[in-house]
């Protein structure tokens, strides 16, 4: 089967309104900030894949690991007859939940939601063309706002994985959260992806690779900028910055202006004094506990929690109740 046309619930005029509205909101900030979700055009999904590769970068294959053990018992517990997955990217590990749905037999449709239509166009024809027994419908969409219009019925699980559930705020997750429970009916299922707490020595590496591939795909924000709204931002003159904040336990990226800087953005000019940084994503980590509770709160009771078999990365499979 051929994957269904993509479903744009974000348009090219709906996504510069809210880029124009970020950058006005987040450079006019002080400290300055913008959100993570303006990395990912097609050069910064690419460079995201790549990330996912590096030595340092233990997330994606700890996360993978928790997967290839559990992906069965996930699929037995949920029985799900659809599984829709926020943020998919390029659904690589995802493969493990479909490939264990699809053999127990349950499992019809598949719904991936990105905000990047490049990386939802090759993930979606590749599941196509290599589960085509499955219906697979793609949704451009912002999982910050387009929660209401997942698509109802049948026995849902929802996933959402990598953890990207880090890159929202706490206020931010609780909403989230909300919002994804208030989109599903009792009985339906969340798997959710969450870094753990651990040994900054492990976590600060793996944004901060020796190769530079995150500085590159740090400042395609900038890039972004400059190419949607006529920015003139120079991205090599800032540099990336990967620092822990103990107290929060999050990582936050930033770029560091390497000089005094005016750049014309929209209406505005933002002034950078050397040194000055602009905060371009937090990844929060969590505690078991903090998991559940934050669950808990939303609606979800935590069923299951796994890790890794280095208990790097958690995954936990939560109810709707
Ligand atoms: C950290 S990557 C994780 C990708 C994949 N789930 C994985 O585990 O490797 C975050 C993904 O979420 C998407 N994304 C970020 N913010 C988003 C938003 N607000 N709404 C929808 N997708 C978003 C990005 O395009 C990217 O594909």
């Amino acid at each position: 089967m051929t994957a269904e046309p993509l479903e744009i619930h974000l348009e090219e005029r709906d996504l510069d309104r809210s880029l124009r509205d970020d950058v006005r909101a987040g450079l006019t900030a002080d400290p300055k900030w913008l959100p993570p979700k303006w990395f990912y055009d097609a050069r910064g999904s690419e460079l995201f894949e790549e990330i996912t590769r590096l030595p340092e970068y233990y997330p994606t294959r700890a996360e993978r690991a928790a997967l290839g053990r559990h992906a069965s018992r996930i699929a037995a517990v949920t029985g799900a007859k659809t599984l829709i997955e926020l943020g998919s990217g390029s659904s690589e590990k995802t493969r493990l939940l479909l490939d264990a749905l699809s053999g127990q037999g349950t499992l019809g449709t598949f719904v991936p939601l990105d905000v990047s239509v490049s990386a939802l166009r090759q993930s979606t024809a590749a599941i196509a063309a290599d589960y085509p027994h499955l219906r697979v419908r793609g949704i451009v969409g912002d999982f910050t706002r387009h929660l209401d219009r997942l698509p109802a019925g049948g026995r849902r699980l929802v996933a959402f994985l990598g953890g990207t559930i880090g890159n929202l705020l706490p206020a931010e997750r609780a909403t989230f959260l909300a919002a994804t429970r208030a989109a599903l009916e009792a009985g339906d299922w969340l798997l959710l992806g969450t870094d753990l707490v651990k040994d900054p020595g492990i976590i600060v590496p793996a944004y901060d690779d020796a190769a530079g591939v995150t500085t590159e795909f740090n400042r395609n924000v900038l890039r972004v900028i400059n190419r949607e709204l006529g920015a003139d931002f120079v991205p090599d003159d800032f540099r990336h910055v990967a620092v822990w904040d103990a107290e929060r336990e999050w990582i936050e990226m930033r770029l560091r202006a390497q000089r005094p800087m005016r750049v014309r953005v929209l209406d505005l000019t933002v002034d950078f004094a050397e040194g000055e940084e602009l905060r371009t994503e937090v990844s929060a980590k969590f505690r078991p506990e903090g998991v559940a509770t934050e669950l808990a709160a939303a609606g979800f009771t935590a069923e299951e929690l796994w890790t890794d078999p280095d208990g790097l990365f958690g995954l936990t499979l939560a109810r709707a109740i």
